[in-house]
């Protein structure tokens, strides 16, 4: 089913599926062969191609199907689906970016972008990097070079759910000859398509909310085929971080209800961070459907859902966040986010990069998942907790 013209929902079911040509079945199987037959005479093969029917690490049915309806919902030309969400970006920079380059990226991002970039690419690579506060576009200008070649900016961005204005980076990125990544997957494609909003590149770990059920680990990079090749030439098949035939099939039957599961994950999400909001003991709520968010107007007009993902702390110290932690019973404390259940995550006053965070950050903070159980029994179990159940 190529037809763009299809709404997301449609899309998100039946692009990249088809009934299978030798049984009939009406969903295409799993291939988990890992090798293809050659044809007669395989002497003009180019063994490091990518795609086709060859190895799995240069391509395999799961991971195209996979790719087409990635594509699609994001609105880009082509996409490219790896074996996780840093492979796409540890790939996508690997790919795009050699010595002497110059990267901006963003001083919220997920840790591994901040390693990658910050330690390894600069270190090993002689990359020169930027760490940039991009919700600040006259502190990108500032820091562009003439061998700038991407900005990466991750919105909203993990874990203090800041807000970036992707279509005025994208006019600076263009402007100056550079690129621009974005990362999005606190927003998800329903919320949120940066490609369709100027980007070059839209970045996703297919780990949270595109799968969904927190069962499997992917990445997907989503952009230019020009670009695109040249990322499956060199992180997957080369670097082969390429994904498991078992974890694109999962991923695709996730992807199915991501439209009605981000319905819900906005809805609930909105209203625990209106009920967070209203608790003495609650210090700060940020969430960008909240007019106290300083870039809500700005989330208004980027996304169309503000996602599942808060951030919020307490009036108490280190011992007293933990302690409400232990008090959940709905809520699970564990890392990863976009899942079915409610996922929270501590943040105490020493990690490494609180200096990055703003002020109200400084006391500690949860990053929290809010899940698709009832609001109800998610606002009850905050409610309990913070009462000292
Ligand atoms: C915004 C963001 N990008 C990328 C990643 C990395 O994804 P993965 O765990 O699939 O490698 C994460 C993981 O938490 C994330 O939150």
């Amino acid at each position: 089913m190529k037809n763009h013209n299809y709404g997301f929902a449609t899309r998100a079911i039946h692009t990249g599926n088809a009934a299978d040509k030798e049984t009939g079945a009406i969903k295409r199987p799993i291939t988990l062969a890992n090798s293809f037959v050659l044809p007669d005479d395989p002497t003009d093969l180019n063994w490091s191609s990518a795609g086709g029917s060859l190895y799995t690490r240069n391509g395999g049915p799961n991971q195209q199907y996979l790719q087409e309806r990635l594509a699609s919902l994001e609105g880009g030309e082509d996409c490219v689906v790896l074996a996780s969400g840093v492979a796409a970006l540890s790939g996508l920079f690997f790919s795009l970016l050699k010595s002497g380059d110059h990267i901006i990226f963003s001083s919220i991002t997920y840790i591994a972008v901040y390693r990658l970039l910050n330690e390894l690419f600069n270190n090993k690579f002689n990359i020169e990097t930027s760490l940039i506060d991009t919700s600040d576009i006259a502190a990108i200008e500032a820091a562009i070079r003439p061998n700038t070649k991407l900005i990466h900016i991750e919105t909203p961005g993990n874990p203090t759910i800041c807000i970036n204005d992707i279509a005025a980076i994208a006019n600076l990125a263009h402007k100056n000859g550079a690129l621009l990544s974005v990362d999005n997957t606190f927003a998800s494609p329903y919320n949120q398509r940066p490609v369709e909003l100027g980007a070059d590149f839209s970045v996703e770990s297919l780990t949270k909310y595109i799968n969904g059920h927190g069962d499997a680990l992917g990445g997907a990079i989503i952009g230019k085929k020009q670009y695109l090749d040249v990322v499956r030439a060199q992180a997957q098949v080369n670097l082969g971080g390429v994904i498991a035939p078992f974890n694109a099939w999962l991923i695709m039957r996730g992807v199915a209800t991501l439209p009605l599961r981000m319905r819900q994950h906005n809805e609930n999400a909105l209203k625990v961070a209106r009920f967070l909001e209203s608790r003495s003991e609650v210090r700060f709520v940020a969430y960008p459907g909240l007019e106290s968010h300083p870039s809500h107007a700005l989330a208004k007009k980027q996304m169309s859902g503000f996602g599942g993902t808060l951030a919020f702390g307490l009036h108490t110290d280190h011992n007293g966040h933990n302690q409400f932690v232990s008090r959940l019973q709905v809520i699970t404390s564990a890392v990863s986010l976009g899942h079915d259940a409610s996922l929270i995550v501590f943040f105490g006053e020493n990690d490494e990069r609180m200096y990055l965070f703003p002020k109200e950050f400084h006391g500690g903070f949860f990053r929290f998942s809010v899940g698709l159980e009832d609001a109800e029994d998610i606002i009850r179990d905050l409610e309990e907790a913070l009462g000292g159940r």
